[in-house]
This record gives C-alpha cells, structure tokens and sequence, in this order.
C-alpha cells in the first residue's frame, strides 16, 4: 500500500511544516474539468501553441482570437467551472495558518475562488484583459466577447486576456514573490505540473535547496519526481489533498 504510506508520511511532514508552500499545475483543476496543456487530453494535442505566442497574437490577431476565444472563453461560458476539494484544501490550509501561498501556473482564477488570498499568478490570470496599448486592464466580465478580439475603450488599442502568452515575461510580483516563497517555506507541495515550461519550472529547485522538503502529487512521474520530490503520491490531487489534510486534523 505505497500511496497510503506516503500519504501518511506526508501528513506527518505537512502536520509539522511552519509555512507550506503549494505549487500548482493544469492537472489541479483537471478535476474541475479544465483538460490539461500536456498528456492525455491534453490542449497541446489539440491546437499548436503558438496560437498563444505574443508575436503570432500581433501578427495573426484573427487566427489567434478565434483559438483563445474557444479554448479559454467559451469552454468556461459552456461548462460550470468550479474550484474542486483539491483547490479547498489549500484555500482551507491557508485559513488554519499553515500555508503562507500558492504559486500557481494556472490562469483559471480556481485559488482565488476557492478562498486563497496569497496566489502568486505566474501566468497571470484569463479572468482580466489588459490593453496592449496603454495598460488598462478591465474584468473579462465587463466585455463582451465576440468573434473580434477586444479593443480598449479608453485608447481603442488590441486587448489581450491577461495572461502570459509565449515569448512574454513573468509579472514581477508573482516571479519575486514566488522565489521568496520557495526560500521561505519548510514544506512544497507541487501539485499537477509537468515542469516543462520554464522560468515557473525553477521554483520548486529553489525550495529544495533551501532546505523544504518536497511532496509532489501527479497522475504520472514528472521532470521532478526522481530528481527533487521526497514523497511521490501518484494520483488525482482533488482525492489526495483531502485524504492528507484528514490525517492532519487527526495529527
Ligand atoms: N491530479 C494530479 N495531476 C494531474 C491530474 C490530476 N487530476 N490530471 C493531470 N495531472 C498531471 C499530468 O500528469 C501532468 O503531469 O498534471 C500535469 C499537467 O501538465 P501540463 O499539462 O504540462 O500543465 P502545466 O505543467 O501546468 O503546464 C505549464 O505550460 O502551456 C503552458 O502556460 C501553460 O501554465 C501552463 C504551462
């Protein structure tokens, strides 16, 4: 029974931790019904990327719009997107005082609405759109979506959903947040990441050379599992963290 002894052994870690960090992927909100970028059903299987590359959204605005608009806006509109008990558990860790934040790849806004108020937002977040031109940035609820990408109606410049696309950098409050948080904590949770896409790929090493230790929860091993991960717990996040935060409760 592998998986119940790390999950025991990572109940004993995180009872214990002084200031847990978790570090969330696509496979976090897999359970919510958001498919992941890589994998089985993953996004990527689906459209090229660089569909999301800033250059390919100046130059190929349409093409570009057409893909955002399907893949991110639509999908949410058509579906009843909810944080699911993985996203609970760590708004709930973070309310006991046991996780100081999250550091999220994700652009869903599932952290913050499940009650997380530190989310460190590397990607950046689809739920506002910011004018290339002068920086405005308006909620995507106030806009009405339709098959013309979004003008500013401040400036009349090109919008773009607020999150980062290929090719653009980190906000620097979630980059410099973030490697404080990883430098910080005692306990780091990566939760559904591939670790593929960098610089947000370096974040958890900086946890561990600092001394945390690292539990990962993944459907499958990742780039860290045999590198940097203490405990492996291989399964759906949305059924593991409650599993782990119920031995807590009894710790
Ligand atoms: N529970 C836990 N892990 C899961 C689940 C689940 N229910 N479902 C899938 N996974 C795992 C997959 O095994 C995979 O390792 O989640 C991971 C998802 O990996 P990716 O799809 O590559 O997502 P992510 O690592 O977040 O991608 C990073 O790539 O395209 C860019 O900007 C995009 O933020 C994204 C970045």
């Amino acid at each position: 029974m592998e998986l119940q002894d790390n999950i025991r052994e990572a109940a004993r870690i995180l009872s214990g931790a002084k200031n847990i960090v978790g570090f969330t992927g696509a496979g976090t909100s897999a359970e919510s019904g958001i498919p992941p970028f890589r994998g089985e059903g993953g996004i990527w299987n689906q459209y090229d990327p660089n569909s999301l590359d800033i250059d390919y959204y100046y130059r190929h605005t349409k093409d570009s719009w057409k893909i955002i608009r399907e893949v991110f806006y639509n999908f949410f509109s058509n579906n009843a997107i909810q944080p699911n008990p993985g996203h609970r558990v760590l708004a709930k860790w973070e309310q006991e005082g046991r996780l100081s934040c999250v550091i999220t790849q994700n652009i869903d806004d599932l952290h913050t609405v499940a009650g997380n108020k530190t989310v460190y937002e590397f990607h950046g977040n689809m739920s506002r759109f910011v004018c290339t031109k002068c920086g405005r940035k308006v909620d995507a609820k106030r806009l009405k979506l339709t098959e013309e990408p979004p003008h500013c109606e401040h400036c009349g410049g090109l919008m773009k959903p607020d999150f980062i696309f290929f090719g653009e950098g980190i906000p620097e409050d979630a980059y410099y947040g973030s490697v404080k948080a990883a430098e910080k904590c005692d306990a780091f949770v990566i939760i559904g990441t591939s670790g593929q896409v960098s610089p947000a790929n370096m974040i958890p090493g900086i946890a561990k050379r600092n001394g945390a230790k690292i539990i990962e929860i993944n459907m499958e091993p990742s780039t860290y599992t045999n590198y940097i991960t203490d405990v492996y717990l291989q399964g759906k996040s949305g059924e593991i963290l409650p599993k782990i935060d119920a031995l807590m409760e009894q710790a």
